[in-house]
């Protein structure tokens, strides 16, 4: 398979003892949320999902920063709340006129709507043979996210991964989001191995690159072609989709 390349010449451990996956972008495909917000909101379909998503990931930052986590709220709401904001900035009028109350007002049901679709999100069309293949050949395979347990299990069973996964690990038990070492560490104590001999995988660059300082085995699965983080640390190897993960156990 040559689905991945190696970006940065490092000794890896011989054979890596389990795989943890990041949720969203990685198993998850969090833009797939584009089309139903397009028909919900004409015309700003495709924008709000990508702020949604931005704003999201932002809201993580901002409440692990101040205040040591005083200010810590669960994915779930942090999620809804991004959503609540994509919608007043672009689909409200907010700048011209100020943010039409009325308008949220009606679209509370598309909310809702939006919402209940993100508990369902597409998975990438290659992930389930990804997952049938490391669990057949006996690899233990965990989702380390910042996601919350309610939100991680329905979108591990409407992607039909039930079965696969043996840890579903949530940084909400330590109210502490990825990129804090504490949120890594948690992959390290359900799987009973160090971080040297786990491989993560993430979409998410700015999570490749917190989980390869931390010390893991890195993929950046890297869909969109995009640049990596410039921050002076490469992941040890990149791929374009799930299946490069393959790479790290030749046959
Ligand atoms: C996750 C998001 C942040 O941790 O991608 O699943």
């Amino acid at each position: 398979m040559s689905s991945s390349s190696v970006l940065e010449p490092t000794h890896l451990a011989a054979r890596p003892g389990a795989v943890l996956f990041d949720a969203y972008g990685t198993l998850f495909d969090v833009y797939s949320v584009a089309q139903l917000a397009e028909a919900l909101f004409p015309g700003h379909g495709q924008a709000i999902s990508v702020l949604w998503r931005d704003k999201q990931i932002e809201y993580t930052r901002l409440v692990s920063a101040c205040n040591h986590g005083a200010h810590y709220q669960a994915f779930s709401v942090l999620t809804r709340s991004a959503l609540i904001y994509a919608i007043k900035k672009i689909a409200s009028h907010a700048g011209q006129t100020g943010v039409d109350a009325e308008f949220m007002h009606k679209a509370e049901p598309r909310i809702a709507q939006l919402l209940a679709q993100y508990q369902a999100l597409q998975a990438f069309p290659e992930n389930l043979a990804v997952l049938q293949t490391l669990k057949a050949e006996g690899i233990p395979i965990g989702i380390l996210s910042n996601g919350d347990l309610p939100m991680l299990h329905a979108a591990v069973e409407s992607a039909g991964f039930t079965g696969l996964v043996d840890h579903v690990i949530s940084v909400d038990a330590i109210r502490t989001y990825k990129t804090h070492p504490e949120a890594y560490a948690l992959g390290e104590q359900a799987t009973g191995l160090p971080a040297g001999a786990i491989v993560f995988v993430s979409s998410n660059a700015w999570d490749a690159l917190g989980a390869t300082w931390f010390g893991y085995q890195t993929l950046w699965v890297n869909r969109y072609h995009l640049p990596f983080e410039e921050l002076g640390t490469q992941p040890h190897r990149t791929g374009t989709d799930l299946r490069a993960v393959l790479d790290f156990f030749p046959t």
